[in-house]
């Protein structure tokens, strides 16, 4: 019997390949004090988590059953990989499961931030009829920058297409012929800050990536540009970003990951002129339901026939 601990929450339909197999006994924990994660962990073979659980070198260097650690989503910054490598640990994630999910909360964000969505609602819902404080702005030729161009940048940049704007792409990765092909420009981040009106972030979260977008990079974009962060918290410097929104340099942004979660900063979180979501950006049914059974089956398949599909 091989027993799985689930510590964030995830769709119960998705880890049914699990809880359905007789070799594998589930239990869901949620919202543990790390002290007491450490002490049941050591009876475990397997964790799966989503982003609250920090998956630290302490609590992996007192789980000696542990064999696996599963990440229910793309981003895998909450656990510590070095320490889960140097005990032989295997780090797995569900890298597209909820592509589509993000890109189109990336969408709702920038649709929001360019026609003050939630502001509007929040006045109209206190009793207010505003229409001048509301006036936005539209997309339609507008230039959007995407900084990471993988799978969500990558569909992101074919959405806005469609609402005719114009992508500039930045990733090391991004080659000519592949930016040809997706119909948009292969740009450098300094020619994003120089030329965008909207730039939007998809990164991982690593020592590159934090404050990738800081102040000095801030100071030299178009002034009222918008900006949009759904990838990680800290690829932005927030304090950065909420004195150029309150200075006028950055028109407005939309942000759905915190640096710290739940978020500290109510310069961020209360700022009229930013919009937030509380990390949603997986948040879908179909999302949920497809991230938890693909690291569902690559469990079952590790413990009951020594395959690792991807690490
Ligand atoms: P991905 O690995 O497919 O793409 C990431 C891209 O970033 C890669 O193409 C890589 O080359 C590029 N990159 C790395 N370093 C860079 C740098 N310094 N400058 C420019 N580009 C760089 O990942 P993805 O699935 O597209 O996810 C993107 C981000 O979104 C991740 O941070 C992920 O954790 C996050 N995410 C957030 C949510 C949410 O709920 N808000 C949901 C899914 C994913
Ligand atoms: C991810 O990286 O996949 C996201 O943060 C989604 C999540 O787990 O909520």
């Amino acid at each position: 019997m091989f027993k799985v601990i689930v510590t964030d929450p995830i769709s119960e339909t998705g880890i049914r390949s699990l809880t359905n197999h007789q070799e594998f006994e589930v239990s869901q924990k949620t919202g543990l004090d790390p002290d007491v994660l450490a002490e049941q962990l050591k009876d475990y073979d397997a964790l799966i988590v989503r982003s609250q659980t920090q998956v630290t070198r302490d609590l992996i260097q007192s789980a000696d059953r542990l064999k696996v650690i599963a990440r229910a989503g793309v981003g895998i910054d909450n656990i510590d990989i070095d320490a889960a490598t140097e005990k032989g640990i295997i780090v797995i994630n569900a890298p597209a499961g909820n592509t589509i999910a993000a890109t189109e909360h990336t969408m709702a964000m920038m649709l929001a931030l360019a026609r003050n969505i939630p502001q509007a609602y929040g006045s109209l819902t206190s009793g207010k009829w505003d229409r001048k404080r509301f006036k936005g702005v539209e997309l339609y030729q507008k230039t959007l920058g995407v900084v990471g161009m993988g799978r969500i940048g990558t569909e992101v940049a074919r959405r806005a297409k469609g609402f005719q704007m114009n992508i500039l792409g930045y990733d090391p990765f991004l080659t000519e012929d592949r930016a040809k092909k997706l119909g948009i420009i292969k740009a450098s981040l300094g020619e994003i800050a120089a030329q965008a009106d909207f730039i939007t972030v998809h990164t991982p979260l690593t020592p590159e990536t934090k404050g990738l977008i800081n102040a000095d990079f801030l100071a030299r974009t178009k002034e009222g540009v918008r900006i949009i962060n759904c990838a990680r918290g800290g690829i932005i410097d927030e304090q950065a970003l909420v004195r150029a929104v309150n200075d006028g340099q950055v028109a407005g942004a939309a942000i759905d990951v915190f640096e710290h979660e739940p978020p500290e900063n109510t310069g961020l979180t209360q700022n009229p002129r930013i919009i937030v979501t509380p990390h949603l950006g997986a948040s879908t049914a179909e999302a949920q339901e497809k991230v938890a059974e693909s690291v569902s089956e690559e469990i079952v398949a590790i413990f009951t026939s020594g395959s690792v599909q991807h690490a």
